[in-house]
């Protein structure tokens, strides 16, 4: 692929301003995968704390996986999104059986993971291992598709990621990338101060509609409200049973189903619990 933006202006910009970010101190593989996994969904600001936290309590993949599943999900409280909680959980469990304890540095070995998709373990292995790998997320895959000036499909848009990596550099490219997504090429762009400007296919055609990053690969498209939700009525209840168990009749029960096939809580009895 021909290389639509410079990198090293891209590099230049980013490298001074990389913005102090705790994850970015540390090349622990479990603590980087903990906190991509937190990020997934949860802005950094509320993700800092509930990292140190969870590092804390679970600081290898072993203190994690010897735990109980409820008790993972107890110091998930607050970031939403349960499921994760309890793949990080059976991703532990994994690790300790298959990997001596230790997070894989191969790609197909991370994806075999729980709860481990294509920018997850390309994120461990580019910002734990340092490997030349490109991550897609949701700022960047805007970035590729404004850039290029097209919506673009899963795989041209992890070539078009994978082409940009300078050798050697793939740690630091990627969360300079990031930034560049997470300051200047946001939602609403402030191309005045992007790097790039006058190499982006989209800012040449003078920013037309519709914006070539919605519905392109990897862009997320807004969650839906929170308030009124499945979301908030199944974190109320785990947030109930995080206190004691509590008699199935007095919830919801299509609530309860829910949690019950997706493996977040247990009936014990006449009541439901959180999975010990
Ligand atoms: N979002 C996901 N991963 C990130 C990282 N490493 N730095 C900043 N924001 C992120």
């Amino acid at each position: 692929m021909i290389v639509w933006i410079d990198p090293g202006a891209v590099l230049a910009w980013g490298v001074p301003r990389l913005r102090d970010l705790p994850w970015r101190t540390t090349r622990d593989p479990w603590s980087i995968l903990v906190a991509e996994v937190m990020l997934q969904q949860t802005q950094a600001d509320r993700v800092i704390p509930k990292w140190q936290a969870f590092l804390d309590v679970y600081p290898t993949p072993r203190d994690c996986a010897d735990a109980a599943l409820g008790d993972v999900l107890r110091l998930w409280q607050g970031l939403g999104y349960p499921r994760r909680a309890r793949n990080l959980h059976a991703t532990a469990a994994l690790v300790v059986a298959e990997h001596e304890g230790r997070l894989p540095d191969r790609l197909d070995a991370l994806l075999a993971l729980p709860g481990i998709g294509p920018y997850t373990a390309r994120a461990v292995l580019a910002f734990a291992f340092e490997r030349d790998v490109a991550v897609v997320d949701t700022n960047i895959a805007r970035i590729l598709a404004r850039t290029i000036g097209e919506r673009l499909t899963p795989k041209r848009a992890q070539l078009a990621a994978d082409s940009l990596v300078p050798a050697g550099e793939g740690w630091t490219w990627n969360q300079v990338v990031m930034d560049l997504g997470a300051l200047v090429c946001r939602p609403t762009p402030k191309c005045e101060a992007c790097p790039v400007a006058s190499q982006c296919a989209w800012k040449r055609r003078g920013l037309d509609e519709p914006d070539p990053a919605h519905g392109s690969a990897g862009v997320s498209t807004k969650q839906a409200p929170f308030a009124g939700s499945d979301r908030q009525r199944r974190g109320r209840v785990l947030a109930q049973l995080g206190n004691g168990a509590q008699p199935i009749a007095d919830l919801d029960r299509r609530i309860v189903e829910g949690l019950l096939a997706d493996g977040l809580v247990e009936v014990d009895g006449t009541t439901l619990r959180l999975p010990s």
